[in-house]
């Protein structure tokens, strides 16, 4: 999909509407704008928790060794059955290596229902191995003389322990199966995988954070950092190891190490983050209420709810669908725009693509999706302003983040580095890169030119193809243990 440069209004000045409706938009972009020297003081925050995650367990950024060890070379070869589960969608692809980045997948996909999300743990991975079942017949693999090995993307804070073994910490992005938290998904899944005689090898369990770092690696070997801004958010990097203090999984085989960072439960403390009362409506009124608070002011699974917030606190004070405006009780009390989760952040999207002076297309969403009949012009620019500073909020600290990784890794402008990243809010939200990087030139003085030093780049199914790798990884991780490799 081509991204639209949104012809934005501006993020400040008159839209047009009363004093009131002014008076009150100034107070929310106030609220939603974050100045640069808060954004540093974010940034130098985020830097020293991550440090106290490298050191001690049970830290808010929980800074998870991934036992995925050393660097990729791009010739990695072989294929490898992956398998994704963490957004709105189970995948399941096989991944042809073939050395020199390339690579070549083929997959299907399944929708993962509310009902499996937050049901027994056994009934989703029973699907989950029906689904792989169903993968390798359509492939013709089910009868393969060898057992295939499979990398395992689950997109969840895991404590892992080796490279295929872990320990769900706790559910997050509306997931909430019984029978979970405190046991290794590896082993539920490969129970199932058994139960169902599907000749499966559950070789490695990933993090899509760590995945996409891994996919970006195989084509760009300059990239140190992957980053998920999709459902969720997350964030790997590269870490030395002599810096990860809290260490004591034994001898490795390099000495480096990728880390799952855990962003999204940053500052759940919330010692610094601007959290506002429409943050912590959405918040209080989740499957996971005061937890990963820096999550649901950057993820594409929050964004729409946080603006749905602020447009029913302005429909509540009369200063959106006012009583003078047409079809009033249609718009104001809206059962669709009542409805929790009900304004996608895809919404905002295409509200914010729409550079049309009378805002055409925006009308048409909010018709469409909300059933919002008579939107006049500053009602669509009011919504869209709102979609801006809720957005751009969400860019500039995500971009918070990778400044605090550039930093603590002491990455120069000389040096430089790839910075690979998947996710749907990264990939089709207007804007959002740009803004990103405006973050960055704050945050990064010294790197003149940012564009060339933190390269940001879309690493189209990370994910899929970064558990392949590490199913990979983990096959050369053992043969060098045993020597065969130098
Ligand atoms: C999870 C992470 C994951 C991120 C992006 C978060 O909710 O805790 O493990 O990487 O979502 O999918």
């Amino acid at each position: 999909m081509v991204r639209i440069a949104p012809k934005a209004i501006p993020l400040s000045g008159p839209i047009g509407g009363t004093p009131e409706q002014e008076d009150y938009l100034e107070k929310v972009v106030k609220e939603f704008t974050i100045t640069p020297n808060y954004l540093e003081k974010i940034c130098a925050r985020f830097m020293s928790e991550m440090t106290k995650g490298l050191d001690n367990e049970g830290q808010t950024l929980a800074m998870i060794p991934s036992y995925v060890e050393g660097r990729l070379t791009g010739q990695e070869k072989g294929h490898f059955l992956a398998l994704d589960l963490g957004g709105t969608n189970l995948r399941v692809v096989l991944v042809t290596l073939e050395g020199d980045g390339k690579y070549k997948t083929k997959s299907s996909k399944s929708r993962v229902t509310d009902e499996l999300k937050t049901g027994p743990m056994r009934d989703l991975c029973d699907y989950i191995a029906d689904c792989v079942d169903e993968f390798l017949i359509e492939e013709g693999l089910s009868n393969a003389e060898t057992t295939l090995f499979l990398g395992y993307t689950f997109s969840f804070p895991v404590l892992q322990s080796r490279i295929n073994r872990g320990l769900l910490k706790s559910w997050t992005k509306g997931f909430n199966c019984s029978g979970a938290v405190g046991k290794d998904p590896v082993m539920l899944l490969q129970d199932s995988l058994l139960r169902k005689n599907v000749p499966i090898k559950v070789a490695a369990l990933v993090n899509d954070a760590v995945g996409t770092l891994l996919s970006n690696a195989y084509q760009k070997p300059e990239t140190s950092v992957g980053l998920i801004l999709g459902t969720g958010s997350n964030g790997g990097y590269i870490e030395k190891m002599e810096r990860i203090g809290k260490w004591k999984g034994g001898e490795t085989t390099s000495d480096e190490m990728i880390i799952n960072m855990e962003f999204g439960a940053f500052d759940n403390e919330r010692v610094v983050l601007p959290v506002t009362q429409y943050d912590n409506k959405v918040d209080r009124l989740s499957i996971n209420p005061h937890c990963q608070i820096y999550e649901k002011m950057i993820s594409g699974m929050y964004l729409g709810e946080v603006t749905r917030n602020v447009l029913l606190d302005m429909i509540d004070r009369e200063l959106l669908f006012g009583p003078d405006n047409g079809n009033y009780d249609l718009k104001a009390f809206s059962t669709e725009l009542s409805g929790h989760y009900a304004f996608e952040t895809s919404h905002m999207s295409t509200i914010e693509a729409d550079g049309s002076p009378d805002l055409t297309r925006t009308k048409e969403v909010l018709d469409l999706n909300l059933n919002l009949r008579d939107i006049n012009t500053v009602e669509s620019k009011i919504i869209k302003r709102v979609c801006e500073v809720v957005g751009t909020r969400a860019a500039h600290l995500a971009g918070a983040a990778i400044a605090g990784i550039v930093r603590h890794c002491e990455i120069s402008p000389e040096e430089g580095t790839d910075v690979g990243i998947d996710g749907s809010l990264y990939e089709f939200y207007p804007s959002f890169e740009d803004r990103i990087y405006e973050a960055l030139a704050i945050l990064l003085p010294d790197h003149k030119d940012v564009r060339k030093t933190v390269r940001l780049g879309l690493a189209k199914d990370g994910s899929g193809v970064g558990a392949a790798l590490t199913a990979c990884v983990a096959a050369q991780m053992e043969s060098r243990k045993k020597g065969t490799i130098a």
